[in-house]
């Protein structure tokens, strides 16, 4: 029985290739959601558009402190392992959902399997970080998505034969679902949008959208291409950044501000964008994946393989700098190759995870 650990809204965008996988494998598999994300357009939306099963547990824990967040998740996923005959606990990426899961099932002594292992910024102020970190050197399997991350692993001292280089299951989730966005959504459509004629933003890192005068500045530096190019700037906002908005009375001036939209919609926007500025991880993934120019607004990014490839660029968080780095990126040849994998990750990962629940059987 695989374990499918999720609780955000990439967790549940990401896993959905492996849960795919599981079925078309005839794996024995359940969904623990610990209800890190839990509003509508976080999380339900995801499972109706990706047609995935309801959650077989919800542990429903909601926001908090990270210690507190971590350790509800926690209580209530050994509650649920302690019953449940889990041969393996599936983890993806680096959020306090991961960090809860991988800690109580080292603790259970049940295997863990972290799906994108390997990613590092090297910035340890960063909640994502220490996460990432916990989940890798506790995992037994490290689905790592690129050698990239593997040599990072390998840097740290993990065995070889841990390391798994199975591409990453946003190029398979990219994959599955842009043909369907293409078809069915039609938000360009229904919105008075062009293609290319707008630049498309998501921004919900802690280190930015929580201190004021970064925020504040972010919002200046995109009024300042939303004048300079005449443009639409859209900007699906997180709840945290909707929240942070309003507790520092930031008005978002000529920026488009909607509440977060489902993939479908998102990956249309994003397909369609003429540019993309983000904090986001996955969002620096699928850029890349679909050729769009992309402007980080971090310092640093545990995805150097988009920048390698020349389709992103880091900016921070400084208007001036936002604006060099659009100007430079509205320029590139859109023809990178997509560094993430071929859309079968989930496929690999699940294969894995069975050879190595049927080995420990027969054992
Ligand atoms: C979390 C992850 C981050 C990931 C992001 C994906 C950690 C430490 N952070 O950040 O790595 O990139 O998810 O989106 O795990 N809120 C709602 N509704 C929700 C969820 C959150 O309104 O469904 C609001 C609440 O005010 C909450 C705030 O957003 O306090 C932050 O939520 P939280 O889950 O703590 O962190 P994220 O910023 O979402
Ligand atoms: N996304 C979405 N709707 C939105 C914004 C983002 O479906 O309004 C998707 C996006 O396509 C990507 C994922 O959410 O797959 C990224 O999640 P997020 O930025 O919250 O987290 P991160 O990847 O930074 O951990």
């Amino acid at each position: 029985m695989i374990t499918i650990v999720l609780g955000t809204r990439p967790e549940i965008i990401k896993m959905a290739p492996v849960i795919r996988a599981c079925r078309r494998a005839g794996a024995e598999y359940s969904i623990l959601h610990t209800g890190q994300h839990y509003s509508y357009e976080m999380d339900r939306v995801f499972f109706e558009e990706l047609e995935l099963p309801a959650p077989d547990h919800n542990l429903d824990v909601g926001s908090g402190s990270h210690a507190v967040q971590t350790g509800r998740i926690m209580a209530g996923i050994e509650k649920v392992l302690a019953e449940d005959g889990s041969d393996i606990v599936l983890v993806q990426g680096d959020t306090n959902t991961v960090l809860a899961g991988a800690l109580t099932a080292a603790k259970l002594h049940i295997p863990i399997g972290h799906v994108e292992a390997g990613l590092r910024s090297f910035d340890r102020r960063m909640p994502e970080e220490i996460n990432r970190l916990v989940a890798d050197h506790l995992a037994e399997y490290l689905f790592a998505p690129t050698t990239l991350a593997e040599g990072n692993l390998l840097a740290e001292g993990i065995g070889r034969e841990k390391i798994f280089v199975s591409g990453n299951t946003v190029v398979d989730a990219v994959f599955e679902n842009w043909g369907i966005a293409k078809k069915r959504t039609g938000l360009l459509r229904t919105s008075s949008l062009l293609p290319q004629d707008y630049f498309l933003v998501t921004a919900h890192r802690a280190e930015n959208v929580d201190v004021k005068a970064r925020l504040k500045e972010l919002i200046v530096g995109l009024n300042r291409l939303h004048e300079l190019y005449s443009v639409p700037v859209i900007f699906p906002m997180h709840p945290r950044t909707q929240k942070m908005m309003k507790e520092f009375g930031i008005a978002p001036g000529g920026i488009a501000i909607t509440d977060p939209v489902g993939y479908l919609e998102f990956l249309e926007l994003e397909g369609n964008a003429r540019l993309v500025l983000t904090d986001s991880g996955g969002v620096q993934e699928e850029a890349c994946i679909l050729n769009v120019p992309c402007v980080t607004l971090r310092e640093n990014t545990e995805r150097p393989e988009t920048v390698d490839v020349g389709g992103n660029l880091l900016a921070g968080t400084s208007a001036d700098r936002i604006v060099a780095a659009a100007e430079k990126m509205l320029l590139v040849a859109r023809d990178w190759k997509n560094p993430y994998g071929d859309g079968k990750a989930g496929e690999r990962i699940v294969g894995i995870c069975k050879d190595t629940i049927r080995k420990t059987r027969r054992e």
